[in-house]
């Protein structure tokens, strides 16, 4: 029978593969005589992405891009959306155009389109890349059921700096985390092979390592060994890429010396051989143009470059198209190249199914359905409250009882403009949930005290480079001395204060870096008149990166990070201030004591002389400890979990064999929660050195109060490996340690052998 049923399954994946190998054959046949009709103007069309900007009333077309379009010289566009305006321009590239090639539509739809959820910096820290596949798939139909056709999203740079403002978009600091949600990401997103109408191309990026700029500073030099590249940068692209993600987005970045997007190594050799992508290649907006400054030479050097090293759409900067036919003349770039890279463009179109019907993502009636729905808006407030991260919680400051008076202070309290955070799509803030709003729809008008206490931003240079983008950061009519003087006095009237502080929306993303990320100094200012009060204080964070928090670990009584926590974030803080959901999300970066310790995360080399509080020269600061104030994977809940020892199945395992860690994990605090057990290793001696601790599996894990449950996880050869020096994959014999816990620094341990 057994094997009836495995003979059936070859036969039926038979069938299948040569279904799809049917597919291929009919798609490239349509493609090469589509091919044979276009002149090389227009194939050098097909590699042109331009932005078109919108307004309320539909795209606003510089006559210019219209032009383009009847000419057949846009391929692709985006920042247009709505199934009114894609129409229009959709419209012009199939009956106005020689060939009727329909138009790609891209938009950058970061942590949500219209119904935004929280940033994926607090996406990663629910753990949860069933949950991350679920708001991707919700972004990528709002998305086509706004008329467009591709996303450039996941973000899955690595990044181990804070002061970098991107950090904001990615999962953090670990490959193995990264990767889990880069592959929830592209699932999410392109769904089954497109299809169905309502999933969309994907676009990983930045390839590559865009979030090793030096300093944090956005687009900075980047220089790193191959090693580090491949053992701890490179997993969640790749695994975007195993995922089966259609687009890749190269970085600004340069990498050993060369701007990835003019890095044949990169794209071609790693990209293209070793990872057998065979997707579609897009720079980032004119990271062609760019690499004039780059100084790799003029406009049609740099277009050479890029073309050479394989990339496809020219994102914005029409390098490709203004220079791209005089470079095939002159023998720089072979009609060769231009045809493979046409040829994928087209090829990402008949995969939409665009040439059968160019409209298939414009469709009205469901535009009126799928965007913001009940659903949608519950799956928002879900991920708001799973992507919330306790940080401290002392004395059982939190949840707030709600028959005690509680003073809501601080200018994020009842604010929206905020809460969607940067790259927030086509998300409309005013339809964001405020805390104050979600607070009256619980507890009714006038049920707590408020003050405002400070400005978000009273620093003038930073308000105004905030508000020259849409920061809307407006100053109180009152002086920064009574603004605090009013919170004191209403503090008093409380039996706790809850300060709602952080960052403003545009402290992070994009060109976003911060030297200092602490609370801004007048925030600070009316937390430590705050504190005067005696009251006790909780401090509730919105804010895109880690921050230093030393002063407030200190002296307040709880911390609750809740990021930019999107459309329903104020509904989800409050649900978790009150306790009708209990916070379980864990840090996926490390949070700093100070910048100086920066970078700083968890998978660290032990070097030569590890620290020893007893041995002058050792890898130390002076004026500082080498922990960070938070660790990475850490995270409170309302009730408390204790960890049995782990028990392994075997003391020592060969290549064929399968170890068993087990653990019993038991709630034993006065709530029910969800606890994410995290499991790392260390290989104790290596060809080269390896990191005090790799997380290797993760597990969420629902406890009732006094409940509690054995875990078991399975680890096996492939879990040990690594890229040795000569960047092979390999696992090497000898001692391990494996550690299970509630975060990366406290674990139980136990430690078995590879034979
Ligand atoms: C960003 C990309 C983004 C692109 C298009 C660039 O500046 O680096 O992440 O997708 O703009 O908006």
């Amino acid at each position: 029978m057994l094997r009836k049923l495995s003979t059936l399954a070859l036969l039926a994946s038979c069938l299948v593969s040569q279904a799809q190998l049917d597919k291929e054959v009919k798609m490239n046949q349509f493609i090469t005589i589509l091919m044979q009709k276009m002149t090389l103007e227009e194939k050098i069309g097909q590699l042109n992405l331009t932005s078109v900007g919108f307004d309320v009333t539909g795209p606003i077309l510089s006559q210019g891009v219209e032009e383009k379009i009847k000419k057949g010289l846009v391929g692709g566009v985006f920042n247009t959306y709505t199934p009114v305006a894609v129409r229009k321009l959709q419209d012009i590239a199939v009956n106005e155009t020689r060939l009727k090639i329909p138009l790609l539509f891209g938009y950058d739809v970061i942590h949500g389109h219209r119904t935004i959820f929280p940033i994926p910096l607090g996406l990663s820290a629910s753990w949860d890349p069933a949950l991350v596949q679920r708001t991707a798939r919700a972004a990528g139909d709002e998305a086509a059921a706004d008329g467009l056709n591709w996303v450039f999203s996941p973000m899955v740079d690595i990044a181990r700096d804070p002061r970098w403002g991107r950090v904001s978009e990615g999962a953090g600091e670990d490959p193995y985390l990264g990767a889990q949600m880069a592959r929830a990401m592209v699932k999410g997103y392109q769904g089954d092979n497109f299809i169905l109408d309502n999933t969309v191309l994907a676009c990983v990026k930045h390839f590559a390592l865009y979030g090793a700029g030096e300093a944090g500073r956005d687009y900075n030099t980047v220089d790193m060994s191959r090693l580090r590249m491949y053992n701890e940068y490179l997993a969640p692209y790749k695994a975007a890429i195993d995922a089966g993600v259609a687009t890749v987005m190269t970085s600004f970045n340069e990498i050993d010396g060369v701007p990835a997007t003019a890095n044949k190594w990169l794209l071609k050799d790693l990209l293209r051989k070793q990872w057998r992508f065979n997707g579609l290649i897009v720079t980032d907006y004119t990271a062609v143009n760019e690499m004039i400054a780059h100084g790799m030479g003029d406009a049609k050097k740099v277009g050479e470059l890029a073309l050479n090293a394989g990339n496809e759409m020219d994102m914005v900067g029409e390098i490709f198209l203004n220079n791209g036919v005089d470079l095939v003349k002159s023998g720089r770039v072979s009609q060769a190249t231009i045809d493979a890279a046409c040829r994928n463009v087209l090829e990402a179109k008949y995969k939409l199914g665009l040439f059968d019907d160019p409209y298939r993502y414009v469709n009205e009636a469901r535009n009126k359905t799928a965007i913001m729905n009940e659903a949608k808006l519950a799956l928002s407030k879900e991920a708001a409250i799973k992507s919330m991260v306790l940080l401290k919680n002392a004395n059982q400051a939190l949840p707030l009882n709600a028959a005690k008076k509680i003073a809501f202070i601080g200018p994020l309290v009842k604010d929206h403009r905020n809460l969607i955070g940067n790259w927030s799509g086509a998300g409309d803030w005013k339809k964001a949930v405020s805390l104050w709003a979600a607070l009256e729809q619980k507890f009714g008008a006038d049920k707590f005290l408020y003050a405002k206490g400070c400005n978000l931003v009273d620093d003038p240079a930073l308000r105004k480079r905030l508000n020259d983008h849409d920061g809307q950061i407006v100053l109180d009519e009152k002086t920064p001395e009574q603004l605090i003087a009013d919170a004191v006095q209403t503090a008093q009237q409380a039996d706790v204060v809850v300060a709602v502080l952080g960052e403003a929306f545009g402290m992070t993303g994009e060109a976003a870096s911060r030297s200092m990320i602490g609370l801004l100094d007048n925030q600070l200012d009316l937390l430590k008149a705050l504190k005067k009060t005696g009251k006790p204080i909780v401090l509730v964070l919105m804010n895109g990166r880690p921050l230093t928090l030393s002063w407030e670990n200190e002296n307040v009584e709880a911390i609750l990070e809740t990021w930019f926590a999107g459309t329903q974030g104020g509904a989800a803080i409050a649900d978790v201030l009150f306790g009708e959901a209990n916070p379980s999300g864990k840090l996926s970066m490390t949070f700093p004591r100070n910048v100086g310790q920066v970078p700083i995360y968890y998978n660290a080399k032990n070097t030569g002389r590890p620290f020893d509080e007893n041995q002058k020269y050792t890898s130390k600061y002076l004026d500082v400890p080498n922990t960070p104030l938070y660790p990475f994977g850490h995270g409170l809940s309302y009730t408390t979990f204790n960890y049995d020892d782990i028990k392994l199945s075997k003391a020592t395992i060969t290549a064929t064999d399968k170890l068993q860690v087990s653990v019993h994990v038991a709630n034993t605090g006065n709530y029910d929660g969800v606890e994410t057990v995290q499991l790392y290793i260390r290989d104790m001696v290596g060809s080269i050195t390896r990191p005090v601790k790799e997380l290797k599996r993760f597990e969420k894990v629902s406890l009732k109060k006094g409940e509690s449950k054995d875990l078991s996880f399975t680890l096996t050869v492939e879990d040990l490996k690594f890229f040795n020096a000569d960047l092979k994959w390999v696992a090497e014999p000898g001692d391990f340690k494996v550690f299970v816990g509630t975060n990366s620094q406290n674990v139980k341990e136990a430690s078995f052998s590879l034979k």
